[in-house]
């Protein structure tokens, strides 16, 4: 039995359509899962939308719509951009869905009876755009923190709240929840958010509201014990992850994939996956996710993206314009992981032009072309000329570089590693001059040349997928049907699967000119 994958994105909320950073964690997300369904592993991908609470109830209310219709209207709008982005998620949970209102109904009955939930008066502060509690010490502890008080996380104004509300006894849970972070370095990462949370967990941990009082907020998930108050919504929320494989529904198939290999998410979030969540899962007794990975943030052209500035970027104007493809390759190569980044078309083009049309796409081009004017079309047979060639220690040892890489979550590195083969074959190109080869009708060297390169083609289109699916599926094509039959991985790390007088498909350009391409 292949070993299993669990891997999730965050629950996006629903108050406005996705942009760029909505699409970079769900790209990254996407390149893990296809990675892993490469190296053969059974892959449980989960993505979705965050459906309730104030912040939704107020956008629905601008919206002159019910809640139900607004969600129902705006969650397919992420749908659409996954497809068009080639997004290979295997579920997609709305927390409308009855199956996750049972599951989060399930663990609150279960904390309550725990004695991990009880009644109390809540006096303190709310952030609804962050839709998070805010105790008055922490507004005051920030820095420049005046007589307004304004959200630690998004500098907006936050509402005082008092109220008869819920709390869950997270606080019970700090000593364990500590010694589970330093017990495990690679449970938080990257390192600094690491340590950004062992540093917040210094200071007391304040048990947690779970609920909100109907009275002032009705769209939610009724608590079970209390008709009168809605749950939390970011409690509802980071049941998903629970829910969609089953929890208190279905113990076999929860059984089969919880817990989770890891939870993507961007930094913004990282206290609520690692805090909330992680002691959530403590008083029920589950086991623990084995990483929590938090991304950086992406600005256009230097600035945060906002409505009111109207530099928020569409995902969908910048594929017609590069191709789903390139947009993928920008956004993991651009920065290493956890790194904040900066879009912009200009930074875009230059990666288009750079490493996919003149690097990589160059090299699958003239290879290819150069099989087809040279040998009819047809894969060149390498032992006429005796010897080895010198692109197959290089080539073998990428898939293995590519997973080290990969086991740690780092894309660029990744994407580093392949491009080292691509250029190195590219110079082996220029070194061999295979068209003075065929000048001067020297045809078995020649055949070594090339077959060595359609190996590197075929390996690259194989250890590429995860990064750029469109472009491996169109190598497949160029080099003909059956060249990748039996494992992927394993025809990755094999020299030799290139039939000799096999005949290759035809031919696509990669990567073409753009007219926006400057
Ligand atoms: O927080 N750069 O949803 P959300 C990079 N519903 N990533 C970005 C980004 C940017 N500029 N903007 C958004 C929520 N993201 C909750 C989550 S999970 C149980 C509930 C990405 O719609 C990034 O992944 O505000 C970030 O963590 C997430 O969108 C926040 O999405
Ligand atoms: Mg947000």
């Amino acid at each position: 039995m292949p070993k299993k994958f669990y891997l999730t994105t965050p629950l996006y909320y629903v108050n406005d359509v996705p942009h760029i950073g909505h699409s970079y964690t769900n790209i990254l997300a996407d390149c893990v899962a296809r990675f892993k369904r490469l190296e053969g592993r059974d892959v449980f991908f989960l993505t979705g939308t965050d459906e309730h609470g104030e912040k939704i109830a107020r956008a629905a209310e601008a919206a002159g719509e019910t809640p139900q219709a607004f969600v129902d209207r705006i969650s397919p709008r992420f749908r659409e951009l996954w497809a068009a982005l080639g997004v290979s998620h295997d579920d997609f949970i709305r927390t409308t869905e009855d199956r996750h209102v049972r599951t989060v109904a399930w663990v609150l009955g279960r904390l309550k009876e725990s004695g991990d939930i009880y009644a109390g008066e809540y006096g303190g502060f709310y952030c609804t755009p962050c839709e998070t509690f805010w105790t008055e010490a922490e507004l005051k502890a920030q820095p420049g923190a005046g007589s307004r008080l304004l959200c630690p996380s998004c500098a907006r104004p936050v509402e005082p709240l008092r109220e008869k509300n819920y709390f869950f006894r997270m606080s019970r849970y700090q000593a364990e929840l500590v010694r589970h972070i330093e017990m495990n370095p690679g449970f938080i990462r990257p390192e600094a958010r690491r340590n950004e949370i062992l540093s917040f967990l210094k200071g007391p941990l304040n048990d947690l509201c779970v609920a909100r009082p109907k009275s002032r907020l009705s769209w939610g998930i009724p608590i079970p014990f209390d008709p009168s108050y809605v749950t939390y919504v970011w409690v509802d929320a980071l049941i998903n992850y629970v829910s969609a494989c089953g929890l208190g529904l279905d113990e076999g198939r929860f059984g089969k994939w919880w817990p989770a290999d890891v939870h993507l998410i961007g930094k913004d979030i990282l206290r609520h996956h690692t805090v909330i969540w992680i002691s959530l899962l403590m008083a029920l007794k589950l086991p623990l996710p084995a990483t929590v990975l938090a991304h950086g943030w992406w600005t256009v052209r230097g600035e945060k993206m906002s409505k009111s500035k109207g530099n928020v970027v569409d995902p969908h104007r910048a594929i017609e314009a590069w191709g789903r493809d390139a947009y993928r390759y920008f956004l993991l190569r651009e920065v290493p992981l956890g790194q904040d980044g900066d879009y912009s078309e200009t930074a875009l083009s230059q990666r288009y032009r750079n490493d996919l049309a003149n690097d990589f796409g160059n090299l699958v081009n003239r290879t290819l072309s150069m099989v087809h004017r040279y040998f009819g079309g047809h894969i060149p047979d390498p032992n006429r000329a005796g010897g080895e060639s010198p692109l197959k220690g290089q080539a073998l040892e990428l898939g293995p570089r590519v997973r080290e890489c990969m086991d740690q979550y780092l894309f660029k590195e990744s994407l580093e590693e392949i491009w080292k083969v691509v250029e190195r074959a590219n110079r082996y190109v220029e070194e061999t001059r295979p068209w003075d080869l065929a000048r001067e009708k020297r045809e078995a060297e020649l055949g070594l040349v090339l077959y060595g390169l359609c190996e590197v083609v075929r390996i690259l289109g194989v250890l590429t997928e995860p990064f750029l699916p469109d472009t491996a599926r169109a190598i497949d094509v160029m080099l003909g049907a059956d060249l990748k039959v039996g494992g992927r991985w394993e025809s990755a790390c094999r020299w030799g699967s290139g039939r000799p007088g096999q005949r290759l498909g035809s031919l696509a350009i990669l990567f073409p000119r753009r007219e926006t391409d400057g």
